[in-house]
């Protein structure tokens, strides 16, 4: 290990960030220069700690951490899924709690039950073929969207999507329902394998500090 060297932080930009400074804050790791609304920085040090902090969109976080640019990232379930990157999940952070599933207009679920060829539409490709795929035995046409999947079956682009659900209301406005749930999903935290050898003590007391809070917290 060597202690003059930075530890480098990829955060997935927005909520997630948000939850994980406050989350280390709370271990006594915090990064003032970050809190500065108006910065156009991108990245962020806290000189003490000797370690560094960067905001990239969520589906670049598992790449910046296979290649070792961060030795650890904060990314959704999601995300992790679908990249399928050279990376360790090592802790579950208890937020950014939601599912991913098979979505649609009530008059789908009749195509889905009889296992008819259907278009699915996706922000999450990967996810929707192996779960059609593997897991439905189904076969699918899986189109692959950029964001507002709801659009999809409403102008007839799919019969169905494969998305996130939070709170349900984009569904529930849209006159959508979940048809099938894929799988929970939460945010994560995740290492470079090369990372967790060379910097393992400070990353593993990291990781234990984290898991005291977080179960501080489940109790209270
Ligand atoms: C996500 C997701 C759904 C929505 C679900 O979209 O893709 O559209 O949130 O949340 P809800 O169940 O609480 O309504 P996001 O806001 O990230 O934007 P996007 O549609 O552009 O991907």
């Amino acid at each position: 290990m060597n202690k003059d060297r930075y530890l480098t932080f990829a955060l997935g930009k927005g909520r997630l960030a948000k939850k994980t400074l406050e989350l280390f804050e709370k271990i006594g790791i915090t990064c003032e220069e970050m809190k500065d609304k108006d910065t156009r920085k991108l990245i962020f040090v806290n000189e003490e700690a000797k370690m560094r902090f960067f905001l990239s969109k969520g589906p670049d976080v598992p790449t910046y951490v296979e290649y070792g640019a961060a030795d650890i990232g904060v990314v959704g379930e999601d995300t992790i899924l679908e990249e399928n990157r050279k990376i360790y999940e090592v802790l579950d952070l208890g937020f950014g709690i939601c599912r991913m599933c098979v979505c649609g207009p009530p008059e789908a679920e009749e195509s889905l039950k009889r296992r008819e060829l259907i278009r699915v539409a996706s922000k999450y490709p990967h996810i929707a073929k192996d779960y059609f795929y593997n897991k439905r035995h189904q076969t699918a046409e899986i189109i692959k969207l950029n964001g507002s999947i709801e659009l999809a079956p409403i102008v007839g682009l799919s019969e169905v999507i494969v998305d996130i659900v939070e709170t349900g209301s984009t569904l529930r406005e849209n006159g959508l329902r979940v048809l099938e749930e894929v799988c929970p999903l939460s945010a994560r935290m995740v290492v470079n394998p090369v990372s967790m050898k060379m910097e393992n003590e400070r990353i593993t007391k990291l990781i234990a500090d984290l898991k005291r809070e977080l179960s501080k917290e489940q109790k209270a």
